[in-house]
């Protein structure tokens, strides 16, 4: 089709199936509104230092931001021969700004130019994807509040071990993700970075103003080292780090809700609207929605170590093998909003069953450290309190009683030190409520941690709002 920009170079044409496969533009074109953006700073830059005329820089602006109407009407016509975005949008330039397009790539490199590209993609990314995140939290903040009488078991080993707030276990999610959105937002001083100017890898004789590029497109800086800046891929490496961690908390808090719903829990029911039925057994609820949540977190991860191997032992400074980077990128982003979105949709259409939950509380020898507590209390050494309560469990298998249904005679017959009271002691409402130390499941704590994050949460929405 069109000529390459190389051409001036090569005596022969260059073979179809190599076009093919060296082209990056059905995965790249994702990118065409950043680098029309990128290509517009860069244009008025040309102009500011006198590198072309004002007239041409206008010219070139005009042309750009016709092709980016073609592009966003889907009226542009992509093809392998011309590689990737970059080429396509200078190619069709000529269209519309004629000979003057043969200037936009002054003092500047494919190599510089994908960077800024996919720094200017990323940065966006990492904000929505930080503003999904705090919806999340928030959503979960609201969970917790409306559940705040609801005691389920803690588990250690998937074992029943100490009764906590349902409330509790939803704001160590909250926790989680607000250490995500921690990370996002760390991830992006190191993105909003300006690389443009670097050229190929060694800078350019042009008297160029990288500043003034950088504060057009709103970077607080610019990058130091012309050959970092066009082979550091580390800020995309951080970015799926944070996100395959994202995808961490997803998978647990997935899991957790697949076990829930199952029969044999039966915690929680997830509306009709986010189940889906069995093409073959007509009784069939399924969480399919966590179960893909959980699925998808291979994927991310993926990315991941795609980025991590694609970029080891990599020579300075660009190599073409970078081009792979995008692909992972973009399926990650596509991914980790995907499940924010769906969470946000879902978790306020789960329906908590709190009977279900207080049985499974009433089983289990779950008050059991309580009543070595107790037993502290009466002056008894911890160790040995928790062989007499050892002792009181085994005797409780053996006679299909819990501790609570044992009577006072038989407490007594481990240990004198046990009087009447203990039975307070072994009731739910006193195990949370006694759990009073920082970070603790009393309902005083859980009630202040809720209230913290409710600030927090609100805090961050307006911070992003007037940003
Ligand atoms: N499509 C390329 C990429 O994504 C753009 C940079 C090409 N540079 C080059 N020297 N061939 O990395």
């Amino acid at each position: 089709m069109s000529e390459k920009p190389w051409d001036g170079r090569f005596a022969e044409k260059t073979d179809a199936a190599v076009e093919a496969f060296t082209s990056s533009i059905d995965i790249d074109k994702r990118l065409y509104s950043y680098d029309i953006d990128g290509s517009i700073a860069h244009c008025k830059m040309l102009a500011k230092a006198a590198i072309i005329t004002d007239e041409e820089s206008e010219s070139l602006i005009v042309g750009l931001e016709k092709i980016r109407e073609e592009i966003s009407d889907g009226k542009f016509e992509f093809s392998d021969c011309l590689e990737d975005i970059h080429m396509h949008i200078e190619n069709r330039l000529a269209t519309h700004a004629g000979s003057v397009s043969l200037k936009l790539h002054t003092a500047r490199s494919r190599n510089d130019q994908v960077a800024l590209d996919i720094r200017l993609y990323l940065r966006d990314m990492s904000r929505k994807i930080i503003y999904g995140l705090v919806q999340l939290r928030k959503v979960l903040v609201q969970m917790a509040e409306r559940h705040i009488d609801v005691v389920l078991p803690g588990y250690t080993h998937l074992q029943r071990a100490q009764p906590v707030l349902f409330s509790h276990h939803l704001m160590a999610y909250y926790e989680m993700f607000t250490r995500d959105t921690r990370r996002f937002e760390e991830g992006l001083e190191r993105i909003n970075v300006m690389p443009l100017g670097a050229a190929a890898l060694a800078g350019t004789t042009y008297p160029i103003d990288r500043a003034y590029t950088a504060s057009l497109l709103d970077f607080p800086t610019v990058s130091e080292n012309s050959m970092d800046s066009v082979s550091d891929r580390d800020f995309i490496i951080e970015f799926l780090a944070a996100a395959s961690l994202c995808m961490v908390h997803f998978s647990r808090f997935s899991e957790e809700l697949v076990l829930w719903s199952s029969s044999e829990f039966k915690f929680i029911e997830l509306s009709d609207a986010f189940s889906t039925g069995s093409s073959i057994m007509p009784q069939k609820k399924n969480p399919d929605v966590p179960e893909l949540v959980r699925g998808k977190t291979g994927r991310v991860f993926g990315s991941l170590i795609s980025l991590l191997t694609l970029m080891k032992s990599l020579p300075l400074a660009y190599n073409r093998d970078m081009q792979e980077d995008k692909a992972p990128v973009f399926d990650t982003v596509e991914t980790l909003t995907a499940c924010i979105d769906i969470y946000i949709r879902m978790l306020p259409n789960i329906k908590v069953n709190q009977e279900q939950m207080e049985k499974a509380v009433s089983t289990g020898y779950i008050n059991a450290t309580d009543m070595a507590d107790y037993l502290v209390c009466q002056g008894m050494p911890f160790r040995e309190a928790h062989g007499c309560v050892g002792k009181a469990v085994s005797y409780g298998l053996d006679h299909k009683k819990e501790l609570h249904d044992l009577s006072l005679d038989e407490l007594r017959s481990f240990s004198d030190l046990i009087n009447e009271d203990i039975f307070l002691e072994l009731t739910t409402g006193q195990m949370i409520e006694r759990r009073k130390s920082y970070g603790g499941t009393s309902t005083h704590n859980v009630r202040a941690a809720i209230a913290r994050a409710e600030i927090q949460v609100s805090q961050e929405i307006r911070s992003i709002k007037n940003n």
